[in-house]
This record gives C-alpha cells, structure tokens and sequence, in this order.
C-alpha cells in the first residue's frame, strides 16, 4: 500500500517538476514575518519595552567584563510590562575585546541553572588566530553617563575608541575615547529580548504549521531580537543574500517603498525565479551589516547565528509618536531591528572608520579569503548539459576554432548515473578520464556537480556506507531524514558533524572518485539544502542533527558541505594544488573555501543589473570571489542582452555562463559573426586584465578588501557615490558602468574624486567630480582608469590562462595631474600553496618626477621560497604625458628607447595622447627605473 502511495505522490512530484508554470516565483510558498510568530512578535514590540538591568557588573579571571541581566522591578505598579515569570532568570552577559577595537558581546542563558536545552553556537566558523588576540581586561572603570542614576562600565578597546556597558537601562555602546561619540549600540531603543529556555505549560501548544507542514517544535520558543544603531550612517549594507539595492532600503517606518514592508530574511531557501528586487532572503546567509556615511565613515556589527534571521532597516523616524526613549543621542543615525528564532547572542562590534577597516575587521573574526588558482579566475563555461563527450569536445574545439580563450568546462547533474553524484553516466561519458587529460593538454580544466542530497538506493556506495554508519540527518523521529531532491528520495550527509566531513572528503581521492584526475574540480549545489517536498523547498526545523535541532544551524549547512568539499579536494593526492569549489549557499567563514554564485537568475535586464549591487554585498562581507549566471540562468536572452550581459560580466570577480537546460544553446559563436567578434572581445578583455585580477585576489586574500568594491569603498568621502551601484571598481583603478537597457544611445556616468580618469578603449581624459553623459558603444560597457594608477595586463590571447603564463607584460600608467601613478603586481605560480611560504613576486611600479620605477613590494611576511618568472615587460603605455615626449632612458641597463603614440589597446580607436614605450624588454622580477628624456 505505502509503495503505491509513494507511486503516485513521485508521479504527481515529476509531473509538476516539468511544468514550468510551478517554477514562477510564488510568494504564497514562503513564509512571511506574519506567518512567522518569533519575528511577528518582535516587530510589534513597542521601543523601551526591555526591562532588563545589569547587576554584579565584574572583570572575570578571564579578564573578561562579566554582568547578569536581570529584569528590572517597577518602583511602582505603572509599569505596563512587568516581567513575565518566564523570563526572569538571569541572563549571562560577558564583554571581551581583541585587537583592532574589536568588541564581543555574548549573552546566554547561565547554564549553571541547567536551563532544559544549551542553546546552539555555532563552531568552526571563528578562526584562532582571532581567539589569540584577546586582551585581557586588567580592571573595571565606572562612570555615570547622560544623568543617569546608575553606573556604566567602560572598557579600553584601543587608542581612540571604548566600549561601554550602561546598565541601566541596559544597553551596550563603542564610542570614540575623548569626545564620546558613539559609534554603534545595542538595544539603544530598548527592543532587547530574550525567551529564554522553559518546560511546556499546561494546556500550551508549542508547534507550529505551515502549508501542510508540521513544525513540531519539542523546545518551544527560543527566540531573540534586539536593536542596533549605526551613528553618523548615510546609509547601511550587507547581510547578503537578497536581490536588492547596495544601499539598504528601509523596510519598517516612514518611507518604506512598495515589495519592501517585509523585513530582510536571511534563510537559506532554494527560491525559483527569485525576483529582482526583494527583501526576500536567497540562497546564502551573512548576519554582518555595514554602515557608511559621510560624517563619521564605517561601522560594522556582526551577529554569528545560524538560525532563521529576519532583519528590518528602521526608516528615518520609526519610532515618532512613541514615548521617547531615554536615549541623550539625537545625532544622526540608522536603526536596525535584527530577530532570530533560535541560537545566542555572540555579537561584534566593528568599528571601522574606513570601510577597509571594517571588512578588515570582519576577516579578523571570520578568516581571510582563500586564493585561488589562476586559472579559476579566468572564464568558464557551464551548461546544463553538455550532454556527452562529443558535446564537450564540440564545444572545446568551437573555442579554438572561433579564438576564445576559456578555461573550464562544467558538467551539470546530468553527467551521472541517475545523479548519484561521484559517478558517471557509462553511456554519455564512457572515458571521463581520457576527457579530461585532453582539456588538460590545452591548460583547461573540468568542473563536476556534487550536490548533498544522496538518492537513497541501497546499490549505490555513497548511500549504503552513509545509512550504515548513521552519517544522515535525522526526522524529528530519528529516522534518516528522506526527502525529495533531483534523484528522487534522497537523504542528506549530516555536515556538521566533523567525522562526517572528513568521510566526506575521502570520497574525493582519485581512487574513490574513479573518472576523476587532478584537473577536476567540484560545483556544490543545493545546498541550503533543498528539499523539493520540505516546508519551504528546504529541510524541516525539527530534523536533527546529532542533538541539535535542523532550526539551529540552517544558514550553515552549506557552508559545512562547501567546507568539507573543499577539505576534500586538499586531501587528494596532489593536495598542494588549491583546491576550486563553487557554493550556492554560504555563511560567513564560507570566503575561506571558495567561491559562490547567484543562483538561478532569468535571462531579463533586470537581472543583469542587480547581479552587481549582489555581488557588491557578497564582496562587503568577505565572500569576493563571486558571480552571476552570464546570460541569465532561465530563459533565452536576446543577443543585445548577452552581449551585455558578456561584457559587464567579464569584470565579475568569478566570470561563468550558465544556462538552464529548457534554455536554447548559447555559446558564445551562435548569435551571428558580429556578436561573437563582440563577445570574443569582452572575454579578451578579462584576459587582458588577469594579472590585475590576480593581483587583486591577493589583495583580498591578505587583507580581505574585495576584487569588486563600491564607489564609496575607493572614495568614500563623495556622497555622489553612496547610492550608486550601476557602477563599480575593479580595485582601486577600474571604474566600471553597465548597460542595462536594450538599444541603449547613451548613458550618464559619475567619475569620482578630484582626479581624472581615462577612458579604457582611447585614453580620452574626464574629469572627475563630475557626472559625464556618453555615447553607448556595441563594443564595450564604460570602463575607466583612474588617474594616478599603474595596471599591469597581458595582451596575447592564448587559448587559456595557463597557457599564458610566460606570455610578457603590458603596464598601463595613468597620470594624475601631479604626474605621478602607482600601482602593483602580484605574481606566483598560480596553482599551489608555495606562496604561503614566500614563493611569490609583489612589484611596486611608481611613476613620479618623470621616473618610471619598479621595485619589490612584498609587504607580506616572507618564508624562505622563492618564485622566479622569465617573463618581461614588452610593452608601457603612458597616458597623461605631453605627446611631444620622443624618448626614455632604461636604467641601470642605461639603454635608451623610443617613444610613440599608440594605440591603448589593440582595438582600433584610440587618442593622440597615448605614448607607447615598446620593447622595453624588462624582466618583470627585477629592479628597475625608466627616465623620461
Ligand atoms: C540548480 C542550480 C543550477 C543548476 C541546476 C541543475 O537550479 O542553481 O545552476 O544548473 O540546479 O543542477
């Protein structure tokens, strides 16, 4: 009986699996903050309805600030919200502070009362080396602030700035030492809350329903929420990941615009046909929201959680007409409302004051970006399907034939057997080896799906071995959670659980992976995870894994999986190659396995445009090396679109096209001669720029400023700038615009700063500070250098980015108005860990009283390896100098070269002012100086 159920309900599944109409985004599929009871209760919270107090305020052996909240008693009986009884166990708070001016503020449960559940924190995702540069607080200084009756606490957290715990009303704060500003604060507003952990009452239901889905909820409620303001802020970013503007709008109070009444979800859900413009919570999930504004420059707060967060931007007088607050600010400032369903308080408080800082800061806490091999950072091309080997190859040799550099080929889920993910379709892919060593001749690469549902078939390796040890997920029974994903019935590799992982990363040696050699590398999918019949496309909360509940650790689950993959692919055994892993969904901490992408975005202009404020915010909190579907993953883009879409994609930190597999082919040479010359220059340009790329992947991975940045990043003093993400920076030199209208005649640009910029394709000078209207060209999306900088390119076209590797160098030096630039190199032998330990080349080239110097830059700490390179610079371009220069002098060789004019790129169309030096023929590892004559 139950098997012809089950018949029916996967024939009912598959039938709806097909019918595209079921795959429009259906808002009614998701819950909203009405359907959701912690954050509806939340948001209808008045401001000042806390009523806690800190008490026995303490510096701990650990040199921690120690102090219990406890709700405070009404002097008289006025007040309206007297403590419910639940809630009136002492809450534990503790203050550390770690270098930076960086302040962890945790409050729990004290566990010494032996609460009947310990609340989930999450592991793994803090580094040590943050735990190691704690400073231990030697002593408690109190003071009285704002007339209050009470003390406040104060700690040292450096040179210019102090944190503060008010403790009545309670209320944490840093403010700048001296002047007293403050700068971030929690529950300045008064909206702290905490439900604590408690025995059913009788009578009480505790579980909760939701489109025929059960949550039943055994641990009852558990929520927190809390506010927090950002003083002197124009405006706050981050908590990816939504379809959305850079620049948050508000989503509760005045100003709030039509599709925004929602607060900003994080939870990670598989949303099909998301829309383009959303509070509405997408794949991945990052509780870090960075402020910015004028007066006072960045703030970050960090809130590590892993349960279902829902966040609202207060708008500019949320709270009028309320009782005021007994808060003395009145400076200007953004209020954020942030409430999750489970979990503790283990907060961060950044304090900036440049946005470098603050993502800086943020790395401190999380880790650094990993970086990645060359090759990745170039070109991929993905589809689902290539069908079988001869498609592959087809398209492999399409590549050559029509002089497209590519650098990886992606096999979606149809290349398994029945997607069983670590096998291969025998009949489509018979010689999955042979296939890849032949991409591998031509330096390109390979790139296999392996997603974390694994179909639940008892002659399937994977399956049997996870089921005998117990290695899944359990139902809110305890069974191996069984849900429905691309294979049917599937369970899910529970990855939170270390040993698990580790099994996990086995399965990718190359004895275990059989068909795969070391130029393979691994696509995670579905990871939030998807469950296609879960409430919500996604697992349900009451699922455990080991004691710990699904709703706890959700936004997480990716990122262990990524992690695992990722660990999987440096245990092989040529494990010193660093490893490629693309994520679909992440947390923080997922920056130091990989790269993620948007997901399944449409084929429209819409789409093309918010994929750069998303990948802007992956950027801002640490996840750099991102992209979206080129094309647009549903529907067929017209050629206009694609064209489009290639070109701004080629600035994409992780640059892949993708394609449903409803879609019509759409390889780049499909679209008629002219469109494939135009897309064949879009991707040269991103080959022209690689080692600028690469630069600037070391960039991040050393300090953690993404490859991609906001205006306001690189200028963060010009308003102009703040709601601008039409346009973006490629480090600190490239200014970028997209088109995002069909048959578009002209667009209007903003060019930052006081200095000028040049235009990419003819060298042509604007000025900055200003905003220019120009003429839409099919070849290219407006791209600028900035004055002032020094950007070292590659100009051969190779077939991929390997096979580029001894090819010479271009240097581009765009002069500032003092007639100076600068700018930097990055090189190492792109593929393994060696530059860990100094086996690199960090060139400084500085242009200054008619010198062109190179020297070694290396600020990083340097471990004994060396990287040597032959390679040579064939060619210096010089924009800003009197076209009447005629000649250099190359030192120490004291060799002297001629000047001419020439064209800025190899493209026709260029200005009288570009000079060219070429063959200078200087090798790139050494020093040297080139004086104008
Ligand atoms: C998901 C992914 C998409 C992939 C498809 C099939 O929709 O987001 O990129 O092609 O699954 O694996």
């Amino acid at each position: 009986m139950k098997t012809s159920v089950n018949l029916i309900f996967n024939v009912v599944f598959l039938v709806l699996l097909i019918s595209p109409s079921v795959f429009s985004w259906k808002k009614d599929e998701f819950r909203n903050c009405n359907q959701t009871p912690f954050c509806k209760r939340a948001r209808s919270r008045k401001p000042g309805a806390c009523n806690l107090i800190a008490t026995d305020v303490s510096i701990s052996d650990d040199g921690d600030l120690i102090a219990k909240l406890i709700a405070k008693i009404p002097e008289n009986n006025e007040a309206q919200d007297l403590p419910t009884e639940v809630n009136s166990k002492p809450l534990l708070l503790v203050v550390s502070v770690y270098q930076d001016g960086i302040l962890r503020l945790k409050i729990d449960e004290d566990q010494s009362l032996n609460p009947p559940k310990k609340r989930f924190e999450v592991p793994d995702v803090i580094i040590d080396e943050f735990l190691s540069k704690k400073l231990y607080l030697q002593r408690l200084s109190e003071e009285k602030i704002d007339n209050d009756v009470g003390f406040s606490s104060v700690v040292y957290l450096d040179n210019d700035y102090e944190g503060v715990l008010r403790h009545d009303p309670f209320e944490v704060f840093v403010r700048e030492r001296g002047n007293g500003k403050r700068v971030l604060s929690m529950n300045s507003n008064g909206l702290f809350d905490f439900e604590q952990s408690r025995e059913k009452t009788e009578g009480e239901d505790w579980e909760e329903k939701f489109r025929g889905h059960t949550d039943t909820r055994p641990y009852g409620p558990h929520s927190i929420s809390f506010d927090v303001s950002f003083y002197g802020a124009d405006f706050v970013s981050g908590i990816p990941e939504h379809a959305t503007s850079l620049a948050l709008k508000p989503t509760s109070g005045p100003g709030v615009e039509d599709g925004f009444s929602e607060p900003y979800r994080l939870f990670n859900l598989d949303v099909f046909e998301y829309i383009p413009e959303s509070p509405f919570g997408l794949y991945g999930s990052v509780p870090f929201m960075i402020s910015h504004g004028k007066a006072r420059g960045s703030s970050g707060f960090f809130w590590l959680n892993a349960a279902e967060m829902q966040i609202d931007v207060l708008g500019s007088g949320w709270n009028a007409g309320e009782e005021k607050i007994k808060s003395p600010v009145d400076e200007k400032r953004i209020d954020t409302l942030w409430m999750s369903e489970a979990g503790v308080v283990d907060a961060f408080f950044f304090v900036g004051p440049g946005p470098k800082d603050v993502v800086r800061q943020y790395i401190g806490v999380t880790g650094r970006p990993a970086m990645p091999q060359l090759f990745a950072t170039a070109y991929h091309q993905c589809r689902w399907n290539y069908r079988d080997e001869e498609d592959v190859f087809g398209v492999d040799s399409k590549f050559d034939e029509h002089d497209i550099p590519y650098d990886v080929l992606w096999l979606d889920i149809e290349h398994t057997d029945g997607k069983r993910y670590f096998t291969w379709d025998k009949l489509l892919f018979p010689n999955p080896k042979e296939m890849q060593n032949k991409l591998a001749e031509k330096g390109r690469h390979m790139v296999t799906i392996v997603d974390p549902h694994i179909k639940r078939d008892e002659n399937y390796h994977i399956h049997k071995e996870a089921s005998n040890n117990g290695y899944y997920v359990k139902d809110a029974s305890n069974r191996d959670f069984d849900g429905w994903c691309w294979p049917g019935s599937s369970s899910y590799v529970d990855m939170v659980n270390p040993e698990i992982r580790n099994w996990w990363a086995d399965k990718f040696s190359y004895i275990n992976y059989v068909g795969s050699t070391p130029s393979l590398y691994i696509w995670n999918d579905m990871n939030e995870p998807s469950v296609f019949n879960g409430p919500e496309v996604t697992m349900p909360r009451d699922a455990l894994h080991g004691g710990i509940e699904h709703r706890e650790l959700h936004n997480a689950y990716g990122y262990y999986f990524h992690m695992a993959t990722s660990n999987g692919l440096l245990k092989r055994e040529n494990g010193n190659d660093r490893p490629f892993v693309l994520s679909r969904a992440f947390f923080p901490g997922t920056q130091r396995y990989g790269a993620v992408w948007t997901g399944d975005n449409t084929a429209d202009w819409d789409h093309l445009r918010v994929s750069v404020p998303m990948i802007l915010t992956l950027g801002l909190t640490g996840i750099s090396f991102t992209g979206a579907d080129v094309g647009g993953f549903f529907g067929n883009p017209e050629p206009d679109l694609l064209v489009r879409w290639y070109q701004l994609g080629a600035y994409y930190p992780f640059f892949r096209a993708h394609a449903h597999q409803d879609t019509r082919r759409r390889e780049p040479w499909l679209f008629g001669e002219r469109n494939t010359e135009l897309i064949r220059e879009a991707i040269h340009t991103r080959y022209m720029f690689l080692p600028y790329f690469y630069t600037l992947f070391r960039e991040a991975n050393v300090t953690g400023t993404p490859v991609l940045r906001p205006l306001w990043m690189e200028f963060p003093a010009d308003e102009e700038t703040f709601s601008n993400d039409e346009a973006f920076m490629v480090g600190n030199s490239l200014l970028v615009q997209g088109i995002y209208t069909q048959r578009a005649n002209h667009v209007s640009v903003y060019l930052p700063g006081e200095q000028s910029w040049y235009d990419m394709r003819t060298g042509a000078t604007y000025k900055g500070g200003k905003r220019h209207k120009f003429e839409v060209l099919e070849e290219s999306v407006p791209s600028f250098q900035r004055a002032g900088t020094i950007m070292p390119r590659k100009d051969r076209f190779r077939r991929s980015s390997t096979q580029m590797e001894k090819d010479p160098y271009t240097l581009v030096i765009a002069l500032n108005s003092s007639k100076e630039a600068e700018g930097e190199l990055y090189i190492d032998d792109g593929k393994s860990f060696e530059f860990e330990h100094g086996a690199y080349i960090h060139r400084h080239f500085k242009f200054s009283n008619g010198k062109l110097t190179s020297s070694n830059a290396a600020p990083y700490a340097a471990g004994g390896k060396r990287f040597s390179t032959e390679c040579i610079v064939e060619r210096i371009i010089l924009l800003g100098l009197s076209p009447a220069t005629k000649s250099a002098l190359i030192e120490p060789a004291n060799q002297k070269v001629e000047i001419e004019l020439g064209p800025l790129t190899l493209r026709p169309g260029w200005s009288p002012s570009v000079l060219t030096i070429r063959k200078p023929n200087l090798r790139i590892a050494e020093d040297w100086t080139i004086k104008i004559l």
